[in-house]
């Protein structure tokens, strides 16, 4: 099993990696994101599965023929700027190097079963994450996700129509979703959870409620070094004091809250902004928590924003409800790999998943890979060669013991 998992790990791991920073920057339907696509397909290709994409560029690939009740098992390919190597990727060859091994172990699913690769899970070029899952289970309309633009204005459908997919065949798909017996996603854990219970591999019971919100804040640009402080309507000040109140509002409510991403426009070191665009990420383990914050942090940009002669306007861009993924599929699971005796952590997470998305259509279940520094979204995360190949063998288990196999 190994060899299958190093020769596909290898041959994957240098497709969209900065040479400098050492991280990846796969962007949906650009080439580092198309390039791994292929690689999927022709990996799966090779294996006797059957590829296609579905009408929202989610790939499909199907191990006999497709049918109800299957058993899909997948996670996605793309990255956030400079993402780790094993966000996404490493639950993609984990499935194929579980194909592998259930062969190796000349065993042959008796459910249908697929592996999954779902577009755009970051949300790193659109803006709303886990898109093709949402689209998929109609969390999202197709109306509103073909508007979503990129940094440079492309739309989700312009990108997707230059991919060669017809976005016409956007939205929910229950035909599709029908098939779905029940979804396991293998994933690198992105905190330090099972470093510190000394586990490879754990469970998960919940994904916490989070989401994106963005906060415009308009002011007058004006010359740097002769605006008198007192007639000037500068929006990184706003800005800044809501970043501050961010970082309270999470330490007071037991929350998450972070300004990864900003524009400030026109971007010049001696003139006044004209414009901040800022994106607040927030997650709390209750909805009450995650309220809190965001009305916090849009209550102090406001009171700033009135302070500096700045007009401030906020937008939700992407919500996630609470998730808790199914309890007999996780006990289930969790038995399987713990083995007898043996005790798996479980864990929740604040991380988003498309298994999270699709929890509110099927059962879904997901296994985190140790992460020996917790670090993710970033080139030092990591993952043993040891812990993926035990990452592999718990997810052949489950497979084979839901597929029948
Ligand atoms: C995706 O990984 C997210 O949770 O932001
Ligand atoms: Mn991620
Ligand atoms: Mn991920
Ligand atoms: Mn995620």
């Amino acid at each position: 099993m190994s060899e299958h998992f190093d020769e596909l790990w290898t041959r994957l791991a240098p497709v969209g990696r900065n040479r400098t920073t050492g991280g990846y920057r796969r962007y949906s339907w650009g080439p580092a994101d198309t390039e791994a696509r292929s690689w999927f397909t022709a990996a799966a290709r090779a294996r006797g599965l059957d590829v296609a994409a579905d009408g929202n560029g989610n790939l499909w690939a199907w191990w006999g023929e497709p049918g109800g009740d299957a058993v899909v098992t997948g996670s996605h390919l793309d990255s956030v700027p400079d993402g780790g190597a094993y966000d996404g990727p490493l639950g993609i060859v984990g499935a194929l190097a579980a194909v592998d091994e259930l062969r190796r172990r000349g065993l042959r699913p008796r459910r249908p079963f697929a592996v999954a690769v779902f577009v755009e899970e970051e949300g790193a070029r659109f803006g709303v994450p886990c898109l093709g899952s949402r689209l998929l289970t109609g969390a999202i309309t197709p109306e509103r996700a073909g508007r979503l633009t990129d940094a440079d204005g492309v739309t989700w459908s312009a990108a997707m129509e230059q991919a060669g997919l017809d976005p016409e065949g956007m939205g929910s798909d229950s035909e599709i979703l029908g098939r779905i017996g029940v979804f396991v996603e293998l994933h690198i854990e992105q905190g330090r959870a099972l470093a510190h219970t000394g586990d490879p591999i754990g469970v998960a019971s919940a994904v916490w409620p989070h989401g994106r919100w963005r906060l415009d804040f308009s002011g007058q640009a004006d010359h740097a070094g002769t605006t008198r402080t007192a007639d000037r309507s500068d929006p990184m000040l706003p800005f800044a004091e809501a970043v501050l109140a961010a970082r309270r509002a999470a330490e007071e409510h037991d929350a998450l809250a972070t300004v990864g991403k900003v524009r400030v426009s026109p971007n010049g070191t001696n003139a006044v902004p004209s414009r901040v665009r800022a994106w607040l990420d927030a997650r709390a383990a209750d909805e009450g928590a995650l309220r809190a914050v965001v009305d916090s942090v849009d209550a102090e940009a406001r009171r700033s924003a009135a302070e500096h002669g700045v007009t401030v306007t906020g937008f939700l861009e992407s919500k996630s409800p609470l998730v808790r993924f199914d309890h007999s599929l996780r006990d289930r699971i969790a038995a399987r790999v713990g083995g007898t005796g043996g005790a798996v952590p479980i864990l929740t997470t604040g991380a988003g998943h498309d298994a999270g998305v699709l929890a509110t259509a099927v059962p879904t279940a997901m296994l985190f890979v140790r992460n020996p520094t917790g670090i993710s979204h970033a080139p030092q995360e990591s993952a043993t060669a040891a812990d993926c190949r035990a990452g592999v063998t718990a997810l052949a288990d489950v497979l084979a013991d839901l597929a029948d196999a």
